[in-house]
Formats: C-alpha cells, sequence, structure tokens
C-alpha cells in the first residue's frame, strides 16, 4: 500500500480556507459573546483548523483541550473506539464544540459527543472542516462546517495519508495513479 503511486490536485486553495475560517470564527464570536467557550479538538488531524480557527475567535472566555482516539477499522461497527487521550476537567456549565478534520462516517464524532454530554456540560456543538455527507452512517448534526464535499479521499490542512501531507496549505484530492 506504502508505495502505491499517486498525485495529488487542489480541490479548496489556502486563500479560500482563510476565508472560510474567518467566516465560522465570526459567526462562533456572536454565537458564544459572554460565554464560557472549551474548543475541543480531535487528534491529530484538527489541530491545524483549530489553531487557524481560535487565532480569529473574540473572546477572553475561549480555552481549548484535546481528544485522541487510536486507529480504527471505519467498517468495523462494533461501536468501540479506544480513547487514548480523553478530557480531564470538569465539563459543567461549559460550553462545548467539538472540531473535525473531517466527518466521515461519524462514528467517532457521535462516541465522543455521547460521552461528553453525560458529564454536564451546558451545551455541545459539532464543527467539522470538511464534510462528506455522502458516506454518513450516523445520524450527526452538524453546526458548523468548512465546506461539503463529494465522496473523495483528502489530504492537506492537517489531513493526512499514512501521516503524510498534513502540512499542505491547500486541500487536494489524492488520486491514485
Ligand atoms: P469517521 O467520521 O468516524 O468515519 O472518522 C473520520 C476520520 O477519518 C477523520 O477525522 C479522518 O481522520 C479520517 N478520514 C476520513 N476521510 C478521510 C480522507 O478523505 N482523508 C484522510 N482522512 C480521512
Ligand atoms: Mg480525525
Amino acid at each position: 500500500m506504502e508505495d502505491r503511486k499517486y498525485n495529488l490536485k487542489e480541490i479548496i486553495s489556502k486563500e479560500d480556507i482563510e476565508k472560510r475560517v474567518k467566516e465560522i470564527a465570526e459567526q462562533i464570536t456572536k454565537d458564544y459573546e459572554g460565554k464560557e467557550l472549551l474548543i475541543v479538538g480531535m487528534l491529530k488531524g484538527a489541530a491545524t483548523f483549530l489553531s487557524d480557527l481560535i487565532f480569529n475567535i473574540k473572546s477572553d472566555k475561549l480555552t481549548i483541550d484535546f481528544i485522541s482516539v487510536a486507529k480504527y477499522d471505519s467498517k468495523d461497527d462494533t461501536g468501540e473506539v479506544k480513547v487514548i487521550k480523553d478530557l480531564d476537567q470538569p465539563l459543567e456549565g461549559k460550553n462545548l464544540i467539538i472540531v473535525e478534520d473531517i466527518l466521515d462516517t461519524g462514528k467517532v464524532m457521535l462516541y465522543f459527543k455521547e460521552r461528553l454530554a453525560v458529564r454536564h456540560p451546558e451545551s455541545i456543538k459539532i464543527c467539522t472542516f470538511i464534510d462528506i455527507p455522502s458516506r454518513r452512517d450516523k445520524d450527526i448534526v452538524v453546526d458548523y462546517k468548512g465546506y461539503t464535499i463529494d465522496d473523495k479521499f483528502i489530504v492537506g490542512y492537517g489531513i493526512d495519508y499514512n501521516e503524510k501531507h498534513r502540512n499542505l496549505q491547500n486541500i487536494s484530492e489524492l488520486i491514485f495513479e
């Protein structure tokens, strides 16, 4: 697998990403004015988007944290997700936004949403940079999103293929030769 040849084709430019992230951040700034806001990023993919997002949110009540799961087989529907890093702070009274790079089947997002909800935060919303609704098999409401795309394998802006290409500043489609 590792040595299969592929090409990268840009589908969202760096400039478009910057513009869109600012728009989402403005919306979040408005929605959470005066409120305690905890932005929770899913490692590793969401780290890049989360950084850009928080630099553009105006709030002095914003904190961040991260959660992480082990690689899993999305075709395995046992509902089991192995948590590598959980949130270890009290969530009572906090408004959470869980941030993902790509919302695909939705399995990991739904798992975390339910896991965090029982700890009584004030609210939980979901934010994804890329939404691929055609691959969804869980019922999830997406509150904030960057782009909706067709069923493609993509990399860049924090998103990887075999851990590579997270440092690409655009979003590219990965096309096998
Ligand atoms: P799911 O929504 O639980 O299936 O998990 C989505 C996760 O799978 C994303 O956060 C990515 O880490 C990974 N993933 C899904 N689609 C792609 C893709 O097109 N490129 C790279 N990683 C992907
Ligand atoms: Mg991910």
